[in-house]
């Protein structure tokens, strides 16, 4: 999709080096950064230079590349695919991501390890990039139909960032809006702030300004309202693990619009790509939901007017506060999962459907 006019995919690779759009500084800076080894791959993650799901698990797989080229040792490659799985520990396209690697590379002579690791890489994030434009191809089915009733502008409440960022292109959620705009059906997205990092703001806005997808900034706890007042369409988020029996991990929040929605009739949609999908977990109870540093919701950061970056403290200095950033909605809240194959209920039968 496009920044100032220019198309961009989240990763690429070049001469030794994988490129990323460094997320932290978005909106304000705008800065490609190189990844030269695999420590600096799993750093990103970490520190969420990149994030949202499936990018994550692009990065990891660019991840052990860059491992390869520092050595061919089985011992190292495979401390660091480790390293790389722990890096964050919900989205499951992460672990996804590094096995498939791993898999690929089981039994490759060392002097052609990196040449495959590289089209591998390159693969999981083709593959991603046309599955979520077929998620797209398939929500747009939903938008129009509410569009054809409805007759004018489709509000679509979203949270967090489930865009082409979170993505290696489309994105998730944004793709059947994407969709939706270029076919002209006028839409427009109340985007959730989304607290404490502000993914909503910073990133999903962001990225629907350069489109020139008209939107909205709202604070967390908005959605309510506006469903209550008639003023949301649908729904469509993102998912981090989407369990088999469509129970979906996603951003801390989401379950509590998915609430709201449910008391006001408002379609709850969830869109993922199958690397999204945990087939092993049973139990949402076993998902690992990451708890991140309190100084996320502590401090805040932006540009004074000078443009300058800075980051201040809104608590009180004495207070405790904590972070975890992942919640689940239990698969009866939700109205339907958008995924490359089509649209289906959130439940066994329904993914069986559609992944036999
Ligand atoms: O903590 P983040 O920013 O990595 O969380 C991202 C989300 O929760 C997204 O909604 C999810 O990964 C889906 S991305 C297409």
């Amino acid at each position: 999709m496009r920044i100032q006019g220019k198309e961009y995919r989240t990763i690429w690779y070049e001469d030794k080096i994988v490129k990323i759009i460094d997320q932290t500084k978005l909106p304000h800076q705008f800065l490609i950064k190189d990844l030269k080894s695999v420590k600096d791959a799993i750093n990103a993650i970490k520190v969420m230079e990149v994030r949202g799901a499936p990018l994550i698990g692009g990065t990891a797989a660019y991840g052990i590349v860059l491992a390869i080229q520092e050595s061919t040792e089985k011992e190292f490659i495979n401390k660091n695919a480790k390293e790389l799985i722990q890096s964050r520990p919900t989205a499951i396209n992460l672990k996804w991501a590094v096995d498939r690697m791993m898999k690929k590379l089981s039994d490759i002579d060392s002097d052609q390890v990196l040449d495959i690791a590289l089209n591998e890489a390159k693969e999981i994030c083709d593959e991603d990039e046309k599955f979520c434009e077929n998620i797209g191809v398939n929500g747009l089915r939903i938008i129009e139909e509410i569009y054809n009733k409805k007759k004018s502008t489709v509000n679509i409440l979203t949270h967090c960032n489930a865009g082409w960022l979170a993505t290696i292109n489309w994105g998730t959620a944004t793709s059947p809006i994407y969709h939706a705009h270029k076919k002209g059906i006028p839409v427009h997205v109340w985007i959730d702030e989304t607290r404490p990092r502000n993914q909503g703001a910073n990133l999903t806005s962001y990225e629907l300004n350069e489109e020139e997808i008209p939107n909205t900034i709202i604070a967390d706890n908005t959605g309510g309202i506006l469903m209550q007042r008639g003023e949301v369409d649908m729904c469509i988020v993102g998912t981090d693990r989407t369990l088999s029996n469509g129970d979906v991990c996603n951003k801390i929040g989401t379950y509590l619009k998915a609430l709201a929605a449910h008391d006001n009739n408002v379609p709850f949609y969830v869109a993922l790509p199958s690397s999204t999908i945990d087939w092993n977990i049973k139990d949402s109870k076993d998902i690992p939901i990451e708890e991140r540093n309190s100084e996320e919701l502590s401090h805040v950061e932006g540009v004074d007017e000078n443009n300058e970056v800075k980051k201040v403290l809104i608590y009180p200095k004495k207070s405790k506060a904590m972070n975890l950033a992942f919640d689940v909605t239990p698969a009866k809240y939700v109205t339907g999962l958008i995924t490359e194959r089509g649209v289906s209920k959130a439940s066994s039968e329904g993914l069986k459907k559609l992944f036999k």
